[in-house]
């Protein structure tokens, strides 16, 4: 079928290599007089324009102001606390048992799961993220109305069940068996279904018996293509309590070793508190950590140690991990990192928090072959941000000398009103309400 190049004009930023591991120099490609070319929902080419002819029968999408990059990742989250976000005070177990729990309790009913997750893939979107990696809850009706809502946007979207045995309340346990069916069944339903992937998805070594690791261990033997996620090293009253749940494990990270679920498609949300055993274990198998800064505030949890994981080659993704996170903003996020990384002697550039927030979190999943970057055969899952979204921003912006200095007013200060456009595969996401 014929389709139309679709060219999208601007400022364009794409990323060859890792800015924090590789240095700034030779990492990333900035055009000031760019164009993305668009063609059946993929990237033909990123050139720059000066003095070219552009060809008479394209469509041109002119945002020559603003700055053209890939959609935001969003590598760690929990869709159904969409509607408990910001709930006031207390420590993560305390959280979890006050708000999360009784909250994720209401999605056995499918239609109030497709209500929070389509609000939620609705708020994300206005906020520039283009793929989510999420966790559903114990039921599969939230794996079943997130994917659903996912694939009605025509979006590349990630979660799986979350399975839970022990210490969470009986209207939110499974058992080992029932987490390997039903997971399976969702496996067989919905993984490579479109754009969506599913995730095996153990919530925590504290709420899984050996049992259930086990029996999630042995399903991602027989789906080796699909990712792992749970959470590892959040808080020190958490890592105290693996302690005593499985005395005989060497650590955090060998109560899922244990269990087969260790590997390269292994995402560790969190990762504040790891040993050094942990760390050198998580990088020899290549498995990556997600960083969850404004949650890691939120909560209390901790200051990440990014300079010390990234320059020790550890693959690490950024995330909202809403409803702990206090934003669904990766603009937010991206300033949360900057200033957790100031209050441990480190100053992330502008360019580093940018590629976490897009390419390092595709990297992290998984998924840079397909999504993350503005590259010639990526799907066009793309942002355009406005650099002069508020009269605050604006000001700094004009005073900017290069691209960083105009950018990071708007990574510090911006929001859902520096999202200019969304694409999905091309095609201009429309919001409901704006
Ligand atoms: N650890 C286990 N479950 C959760 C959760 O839902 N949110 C956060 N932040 N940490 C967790
Ligand atoms: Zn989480």
């Amino acid at each position: 079928m014929y389709s139309k190049t679709k060219i999208i004009l601007g400022k364009t930023l794409s990323f060859k290599q890792n800015p924090m591991v590789d240095g700034l120099e030779g990492s990333y490609s900035f055009l000031d007089t760019g164009a993305v070319f668009i063609k059946n929902g993929v990237i033909e080419k990123v050139i720059d324009t000066q003095g070219l002819n552009l060809p008479a029968d394209a469509e041109i999408i002119d945002r020559k102001e603003n700055l053209i990059l890939a959609g935001f990742v969003d590598a760690h989250l929990h869709f159904p606390q969409t509607a408990i976000i910001n709930s006031w005070g207390r420590r993560l177990i305390d959280w979890l048992n006050e708000y999360t729990f009784p909250e994720e309790g209401k999605f056995h009913d499918i239609e109030y799961a497709l209500e929070i997750a389509s609000r939620y893939f609705d708020i994300c979107l206005s906020h520039g993220v283009t793929t989510s990696v999420s966790y559903g809850t114990i039921h599969p009706e939230s794996v079943d109305a997130f994917f659903t809502e996912a694939k009605a946007r025509g979006l590349r979207a990630l979660t799986g069940k979350t399975c839970m045995d022990r210490n969470a309340p009986s209207y939110l346990r499974d058992s080992a068996q029932a987490s390997y069916d039903q997971s399976k069944t969702l496996i067989e339903k919905w993984h490579g279904v479109n754009r969506l992937g599913y995730v095996i998805t153990p919530r925590f070594s504290p709420t899984s018996t050996p049992e259930q690791l086990n029996a999630l261990g042995s399903l991602w033997k027989e789906y080796p293509d699909c990712l792992m996620q749970t959470h590892i090293g959040e808080q020190p009253e958490e890592v105290n309590w693996v302690k005593e749940l499985f005395p005989t494990s060497k650590d955090y990270l060998d109560t899922y070793e244990e269990s087969g679920l260790l590997g390269p498609r292994s995402v560790f949300g969190h990762g504040i508190y790891l040993t050094d055993r942990e760390k050198s274990r998580i990088k020899e198998v290549n498995a990556s950590i997600i960083h969850c800064p404004t949650s890691n505030t939120f909560i209390g949890s901790g200051l990440f140690d990014m300079k010390g994981l990234s320059r020790a080659g550890q693959k690490i993704g950024l995330a909202t991990d809403i409803g702990g996170g206090s934003s669904f903003s990766m603009l937010k996020v991206m300033a949360t990192a900057y200033e957790i990384a100031q209050l441990r002697g480190h100053a992330l550039h502008p360019a580093d928090l940018l590629w976490l927030s897009t390419r390092g979190s595709a990297e992290a999943v998984h998924l840079d072959k397909k999504i993350g970057n503005l590259a010639p055969g990526m799907e066009a899952d793309i942002l355009v941000l406005d650099l002069y979204s508020t009269t605050a921003i604006s000001q700094r912006a004009k005073q900017s000398k290069n691209i960083w200095e105009l950018v990071f007013p708007t990574i510090m200060m911006g929001d859902d009103r520096a999202i200019k456009d969304v694409f999905i595969k091309g095609e201009k996401w429309l919001p409901k309400v704006k």
